[in-house]
């Protein structure tokens, strides 16, 4: 006992000391698994342990020294606007051929280059790869203006999952305070879960993205409107050193798939300051994504923000260290979701939900270890996804469904380690609101309410 004593002193001291050293906001304590490693929580409240994943710092210092070079460009800076190559603007002409070139342009050129999209226009798109490596060592995407996607089918048979990619990237501020426009409307229609007839030659098993960030590292992307997109809006794939931040992403209520931000394979990104209002997940967080900061983010309508689906396709790949830091949710069909499909092996893990608000959300806590989303009923079958540590904290708000807390955990591989502290919801215009949890490790500390009735413990 002892042993354990001085462990968990050194743990606490050496949380406290790296707090102190970070940013304000992060490295966020994650919740050790405390059941596994035989502390009681009710005992010892300081159990939190930093997390070792790749230091954010590092990535702050790098994007904060792009965007100090971003504002003050040197006298050497290159300036390359669209128009100079034939763009129009005029909401009529295609104007793809003249973003293709600027883009060559700017991306051949030695040093730290702007590309402008110029303000008061807009600019009629097909789909287009900025592709990297550059030989710039910084390029500024300046949007001012309006960039529209073309809405003719025909236009994406090439690609049939980006309109706007940027493929390896690096060095990259994209910001301005212009419009990405998805045109989505005739995809919408055309959806695979709406019409699985009209929707012609686009692979259903892929979502298609508006504006697609891929194998870029050392990037930021703020203060941009993205408005309707075809499916996806803004998606970051094998990236890593990210920033989001300023964005307001939305489309309507009733858009199917129209996720706001969706991270997969990506290591050290934050997202912060952002309103998110769509037809799917505000934010998805998927299969091999660690070290994810959601920071001060305002979602709905929309599914709420989400890790997962994790384990579809047989894959193996984890997600570890999320971080969800005030948000207010209004509306949403889920508030914060973990869902894992069936027969995997893969695992979620340190996963941190923090001061949240919730606003009539159908429901606000859920953990889904048999998520379903495909034609067929999936076979019932025991998941290997694992999921373990996660805290809930400080979440507050109205649910708009009875079932306030949902954890449905496997009985194969019950949920670890999942910590509440303070987190208290009511049924919108009612009080009593339901918990259910089915195979999970729970403990608990301060305010909770709803709690499970009785829990189903499953020796493990
Ligand atoms: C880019 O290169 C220029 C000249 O080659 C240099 O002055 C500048 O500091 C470099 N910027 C970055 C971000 O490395
Ligand atoms: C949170 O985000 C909103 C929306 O972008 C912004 O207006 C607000 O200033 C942010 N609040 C903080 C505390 O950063
Ligand atoms: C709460 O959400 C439900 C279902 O989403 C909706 O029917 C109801 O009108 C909402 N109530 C309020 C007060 O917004």
């Amino acid at each position: 006992m002892g042993g354990k004593f001085s462990q968990l002193f050194i743990i606490i001291i050496f949380s406290l000391f790296s707090r102190y050293n970070s940013l304000e906001d992060g490295p966020t304590p994650y919740f050790e698994d405390v059941v596994s490693a035989g502390y009681d929580p009710q005992a010892y409240p300081s159990y939190f342990t930093t997390i070792q994943h790749a230091n954010f710092e590092d990535l702050i210092s790098q994007t904060n020294q792009l965007q100090t070079l971003g504002i003050i460009t040197s006298p050497s800076t290159k300036t390359v606007n669209v128009d100079d190559f034939g763009a129009t603007g005029d909401d009529a002409n295609d104007d793809t051929q003249a973003f293709v070139k600027a883009w060559e342009e700017a991306c051949s050129s030695k040093g730290e280059v702007v590309l402008e999209v110029p303000q008061g226009k807009c600019y009629q798109l097909k789909p287009i790869r900025f592709s990297g490596p550059c030989k710039s060592n910084l390029t500024l995407q300046q949007i001012y203006g309006c960039m529209e996607a073309s809405n003719d089918m025909c236009d994406y048979m090439e690609d049939r999952r980006h309109w706007l990619v940027f493929d390896e990237a690096d060095n990259l501020l994209i910001q301005g305070g212009g419009y990405i426009n998805g045109n989505g409307m005739i995809w919408w229609q055309n959806s695979c879960k709406i019409n699985k007839d009209l929707f012609h030659g686009v692979n259903c098993n892929f979502w298609f993205q508006a504006l697609s960030f891929y194998k870029s590292k050392n990037l930021m992307v703020q203060n941009l409107n993205i408005q309707d997109a075809q499916q996806i809006h803004v998606s970051f794939e094998k990236c890593n050193n990210v920033q989001a931040s300023g964005l307001t992403v939305t489309a309507p209520e009733k858009s199917p798939n129209t996720d706001g931000i969706h991270v997969s394979h990506t290591q050290n990104i934050r997202i912060t300051d952002s309103i998110i209002a769509t037809g799917d997940d505000c934010i998805s967080i998927v299969s091999g994504s660690q070290n994810v900061q959601a920071l001060n983010i305002t979602c709905g309508p929309g599914h709420g923000i989400s890790i997962g689906s994790l384990g579809s396709k047989h894959s193996k790949a984890d997600v570890s260290g999320v971080t969800v830091d005030g948000a207010k949710l209004f509306g949403t069909t889920n508030g914060v979701r973990i869902k894992t499909w069936q027969a995997n092996a893969a695992l979620a893990s340190h996963i941190n939900f923090q001061n949240i608000e919730m606003f009539n959300v159908s429901n606000p806590i859920i953990i889904d270890q048999n998520y379903c989303d495909q034609d067929k009923p999936c076979k019932k079958q025991s998941s290997a996804v694992k999921v373990k540590s996660v805290v809930y904290k400080n979440i507050k708000g109205t649910s708009a469904s009875e079932l306030a807390i949902k954890f449905d955990c496997s009985k194969t591989h019950p949920c670890q380690g999942i910590f509440l502290q303070d987190v208290c919801l009511q049924k919108q215009g009612d009080t009593t609101a339901k918990a259910i949890c089915n195979n999970v490790e729970l403990s608990e500390m301060g305010i909770v309410c709803p709690r499970c009735k009785c829990m189903s413990i499953t020796e493990s």
